[in-house]
């Protein structure tokens, strides 16, 4: 019997990025819908076109470039986001125009200061002016759950003949109740007299840390589509984590009984990639993707799964593409070997790539006696930081004197626009103050720090440390991240990463004015 599709719909670039701090170039989406085609998701909500320049440019950029899954782009129930979506999705393969307006009383009145019937009739007005461009239009009543029912059908109704072919029930505020929401997908399917000519999908938020379970709730009663993020990063506590929806509709196929277009061996690749792009860490005990996830540190659990796996795993870490056993390198090492591990953790390197990061690599074993997979991760970030496009500035050196009875000071290298060297030394009240100092000397782009993590990944004092930081720069917030074995420089790479972000996205912003 041929099982029945359930339609996986990422919007990790979209409402995933509304996380705060997880502003994302257009560069670094693109990487990211490339691999979440990879994945096999069937539909990319790539951005919010009309939102800013840097948004039309990333749906823009996606619309070309990846071809397999439908991308869609996010607009407001007004004509300028209607037209603004299809101009940046008109070269896409397979384009979706995502429409949405407020449908509960506490929006419309507070926020649209409208009544019902004015809402229902722009709705239909905005519907009609997508399908006017593109056959595939979708329309989220957003705040669907705090809606009066009886009234979501009737704007569900009317914007089902008006051309919309997908209808989506967003839980927008994180209120729902698995039974409550289920309740009411079926109430739709029993009242939306025309509801089959649509697909019906829903998305899910996790104040009450629910979007999983009420999106999980949703598609046994009928929703054939499921919004999610990946690692459920997006605004507040986030989205539905689209890794947990899958793997359990995958694992649970006995009970859900579905199947999805997903090649689940790219979840684990995926979500590391997002980490490290968005600065927002995976927890160790997330599931699915945690490091965590498929550890058993129980001796009672280790002595069970080491005679039968299934004891204690009810998911075989390789369908996630989890790297297996951590076969640990070290300076004897040679590319051979690193390739090979490296093709473990999902790393397919041209040889000119290869020899690039083996130097590195020879730099870290040099400096550690066991280079483990979490720090092979750590130099393909740092790699892949390194080799963007969008770099105005580059690190080339950076050194600091400090103590107990010294100014801290730092002297700062760095390679800059047409390959200029820029060289500035700074005092600060600390040695990472002195360096960011120094380096907003050359720079000259202020900003605030607003945040400063660093992490050990692992537990010697010989580690790489990681350091993610948040600068603040006219309300926004921008991501930087930056690993060594010596601290300070990891402060230095990850500002740099900060402030290189910030340029970009600026000079997007300014090449969107000018143009
Ligand atoms: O949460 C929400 O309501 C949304 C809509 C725009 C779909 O993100
Ligand atoms: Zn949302």
């Amino acid at each position: 019997m041929t099982k029945e599709r359930v339609y996986i719909f990422d919007t990790t670039l979209r409402d995933g990025e509304q996380a705060a701090g997880a502003g994302m170039t257009p560069d670094e989406k693109l990487e990211i819908a490339r691999r979440l085609e990879l994945l096999g998701v069937d539909i990319i909500e790539a951005g919010f076109a009309a939102s800013s320049p840097g948004d039309f440019q990333a749906v823009q950029n996606i619309a070309r470039e990846v071809r397999k899954p439908t991308i869609a782009s996010l607009a407001r129930a007004v004509p300028r986001d209607v037209d603004m979506a299809w101009e940046a999705l008109k070269g896409a393969a397979q384009p979706r125009i995502h429409v949405f307006l407020s449908s509960s009383d506490i929006h419309i009145m507070h926020q649209l200061r409208k009544n019902r019937e004015e809402v229902i009739e722009q709705a239909v007005a905005m519907v009609k002016r997508a399908r006017g461009y593109c056959e595939d239009v979708e329309f989220s009543p957003m705040d669907a759950t705090r809606t009066r029912p009886e009234y979501l059908y009737i704007l569900l109704q009317a914007v089902i003949d008006a051309g919309a072919t997908t209808v989506n029930i967003p839980d927008t505020v994180g209120y729902a109740i698995p039974e409550e929401f289920a309740a009411l997908l079926r109430g739709i399917q029993e009242n939306v007299a025309n509801i089959h000519k649509a697909r019906l999908s829903v998305h899910c938020h996790n104040d009450l840390g629910l979007a999983v379970a009420n999106s999980l709730a949703a598609i046994k009663v009928g929703a054939r589509q499921v919004e999610g993020c990946i690692n459920g990063i997006g605004e507040r506590a986030g989205n539905a984590a689209l890794e947990e929806i899958i793997l359990s509709l995958h694992t649970r196929r006995d009970f859900f009984g579905f199947t999805t277009g997903i090649d689940t061996t790219q979840i684990f690749r995926l979500s590391r990639l997002v980490s490290d792009i968005t600065g927002m860490p995976v927890q160790p005990n997330k599931a699915i993707v945690g490091l965590n996830a498929f550890r058993h540190a129980s001796g009672i659990h280790q002595d069970g799964v080491i005679k039968e796996r299934t004891t204690y795993e009810i998911m075989d870490p390789r369908s996630i593409g989890w790297p297996g056993s951590a076969l640990v390198l070290g300076k004897l090492s040679g590319r051979a070997g690193l390739r090979a591990r490296l093709e473990d953790l999902g790393y397919k390197l041209t040889q000119e790539e290869l020899d690039r990061v083996f130097e590195e690599f020879k730099l870290l074993a040099d400096k550690k006696r066991e280079v483990t997979d979490e720090d092979l991760e750590a130099l393909m970030a740092e790699h892949r930081r390194a080799t963007v496009e969008t770099i105005t500035y580059r690190l080339e050196h950076v050194q600091v004197s400090c103590g107990d009875h010294e100014i801290p000071t730092a002297t700062v290298s760095l390679r800059g626009p047409e390959d200029r060297l820029y060289v500035d030394a700074a005092t600060g009240n600390g040695p990472v103050d002195a360096v960011y100092k120094a380096i907003n000397r050359i720079v000259g782009v202020p900003s605030k720090l607003v945040e400063f993590n660093i992490r050990s990944i692992t537990e010697t004092t010989e580690a790489v440390g990681d350091v993610t930081i948040r600068i603040e720069k006219d309300g926004k917030l921008y991501t930087g991240r930056g690993t060594s074995t010596d601290i300070i420089v990891a402060s230095a790479k990850a500002y740099m990463n900060a402030l290189n972000r910030l340029l970009a996205m600026q000079d997007v912003a300014t090449q969107a004015k000018s143009g």
